[in-house]
Formats: structure tokens, sequence, C-alpha cells
């Protein structure tokens, strides 16, 4: 058999990187057609086209039997989705994506790069600690039915004029700045408002924003279609009162799409946040753990109010 080769995806690469992608993670979560692995969701796509040179594929003999992705914030650099065919397992595919893409990340001089694993995986806490990260605190991804209790969404990037969204740009990676050094949600708040996966809301004025919510909703986006899928959110830190008018918009732009669910994940080691989470309702279906590398608890703190999802 051939040597494995890497290189960059290109556009021509998608439907087999795709298909890769949700046969790897169906299989792995035992589903009967593991094709149909999140739906009409879309994450392959949606990662090349926000940021296509931060994505690889391997191919051997020709076909494409891996890729990875990762999503540049800034200062922070998250790797995810890493996905090998299963008739490719343990070949040292997934080594080779995962050293390629620290490569990348060094070359952006990411201050940390982080990623979502599964805890009780000891195959993925080990290929991830051979490339330097360490576990830290766990992750639930949590969701629930949207309560319809009159909320609007609040005001939302797609409203702006051209000027005032690039002055809101700014001011939302000052805010965001406030909770980890350097963390710059810039590129995905583009994404969405220029792929039509969804919107940004923002509570306060472009000029001074004191929360943002970057949310996707129907087929194009990373939650699928009936699903309202918050990506990133963030306040000042300790901010708790805006953190809860944030979700209150939330509902609010759930029930103008029509969503049918919320999906929001928050490390638990941001413990004011989680616990809010929690009592609105929101319950953990799927827990995986940070990985970060270096080590270190960086915006995973008490005070900090962010919901993210690194998958
Ligand atoms: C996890 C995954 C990326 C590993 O890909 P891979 O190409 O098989 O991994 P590698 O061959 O590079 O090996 C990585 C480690 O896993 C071990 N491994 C691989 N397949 C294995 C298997 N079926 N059973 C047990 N261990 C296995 C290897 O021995 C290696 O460990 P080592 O470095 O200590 O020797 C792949 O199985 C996959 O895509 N799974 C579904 C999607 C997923 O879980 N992605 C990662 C989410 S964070």
């Amino acid at each position: 058999m051939s040597e494995p080769v890497i290189r960059p995806m290109h556009e021509r690469d998608l439907d087999a990187a795709d298909r890769v992608h949700r046969i790897a993670f169906g299989t792995r979560f035992g589903l009967s057609d593991p094709a149909a692995f999140r739906g009409d969701a879309q994450m392959v796509r949606t990662r090349w086209a926000t940021d296509q040179e931060a994505t690889c594929v391997v191919e051997i003999e020709g076909s494409i039997v891996g890729g990875a992705c990762a999503m540049d914030w800034g200062s922070v650099f998250v790797l995810g989705p890493v996905f090998v065919d299963p008739k490719h397992a343990g070949q040292g595919v997934a080594h080779l994506l995962v050293e390629h893409m620290m490569a990348i990340a060094d070359q952006r001089g990411a201050k940390l790069a982080g990623l979502f694993t599964f805890p009780e995986s000891a195959t993925h806490l080990r290929l991830y600690e051979s490339a330097g990260f360490v576990a830290q605190t766990l992750t639930p991804v949590m969701s629930k039915q949207p309560d319809a209790a009159g909320h609007g969404p609040g005001l939302l990037f797609s409203k702006l004029g051209p000027g005032e969204q690039d002055a809101a740009l700014l001011n939302l990676a000052r805010l965001t700045d406030l909770n980890f050094p350097g963390l710059d949600l810039t590129r995905e708040i583009r994404a969405v408002a220029q792929l039509g996966m969804g919107d940004t809301i923002l509570i306060g004025e472009a000029q001074d924003p004191r929360a943002l919510a970057i949310c996707h909703y129907g087929p194009r986006g990373e939650g699928g279609s009936g699903t309202l899928f918050i990506k990133f959110a963030a306040t000042r830190p300790g901010a708790a009162a805006d953190f809860a008018q944030l979700l209150d918009c939330c509902e609010g732009l759930a029930t103008a799409t029509q969503a049918q669910r919320i999906i929001a994940g928050t490390n638990t080691a941001r413990a004011e946040a989680y616990r809010i989470l929690r009592e609105r309702g929101f319950r953990a279906g799927l827990v995986g753990v940070a990985m970060h590398r270096p080590a270190g608890p960086d915006y995973n703190r008490p005070d900090v109010f962010v919901i993210d999802d690194w998958r």
C-alpha cells in the first residue's frame, strides 16, 4: 500500500471529506447509518469556507481517508474535527493530521490550542497527549426547547449598516479580549453573515456592545434544521445580568426562526455560566473534555460567561 499523503483540503475534496467525517463519527457513535451523522448540519464545509488554510486531508492511493479542520479565534486555535475512515484506523493517519494542524497553529502564533474530545477514550487522550495537549475540565453540550416567553432576538449584526458592522467587530474583539487576551471571533461572525448560516446577537450598542452570541440556524449551519446552535457567546467577565439577557435573546431568536431546540455548551469551570444554563433548563447530552496546549485554565474560570462549541 502506498504511503499516506497529507495536503491542504481543496473545494473539490469537500464531498469526500464530508462523507469521511460523517462515517468516522457515525461509526464512533454506533449509528446504523453512519453517513447520516448530524443530518443536514454542515461542519466540514462551514469550517473550510471560514478558513480553508486551516484544513487538510490525508490521501492513500488517491482516496481521501481522513481530514482535519480548525477554528482560528485570534490567540486561540481550536482543533476539530479530526476524522479518519474506520477502514484506515490504526495506521497513524490521525497522528499525521494532528501534527500538521499543530504546525499551522504555531505558524499563526496561537497562544492556546484547544480541542474537545471524549474523556472516556484512552485512544483519544493518548493521541492528543502525544501532541502536547493536557486534559482539563469537562464541557457538557447542553440543549433545551426554546421558551416562547415573548422575548425578541435583540440587536442583530445583519441589521447593522456596513460601517456599524466594522465598528461592532472591533468592539466585540475588545470584549472577548477581556475574557482571554487576543480571543477574537471576527472570522466566525463574518462567516455566519457571508455564508447565510445564522446571525449574531449583540447586547448594547454596536459602538459599545456588552455581549454577543454567534448563532447558527437552518440547514447551512452547524446545528442543522430545527436547531438554534450557539456557536459562541460571551459577556464581559462577571456580567451575570448581561448573560441572562443574552440567553433571553437567544430564546427569542430560536422562537423567531422556529427552532425546536437550542444547543449551548460551556466548560464546567465557568461555574456561574454553567449554573445559569442548568437553572434555565439546559440539560447535557454529550459530555466532552477540553484539552489545552499548553495546560492552564485560560478562560475556563468561574467569572467567565462564555458559551462555545469546540467540536
Ligand atoms: C480517533 C481517530 C481520529 C483516530 O484515528 P487513527 O488514524 O486511527 O489514529 P492513529 O492511527 O493515528 O492512532 C492514534 C492512536 O489511536 C490508537 N488506535 C487507533 N485505532 C485504534 C483502535 N481501533 N483501537 C484502539 N486503539 C486505536 C493507535 O494505536 C494510536 O495510539 P498510540 O499513538 O498510542 O499508538 C479515528 O478513530 C476517528 O476518526 N474516530 C472518529 C472521530 C473521532 O473520534 N475524532 C476525534 C474527535 S476528538
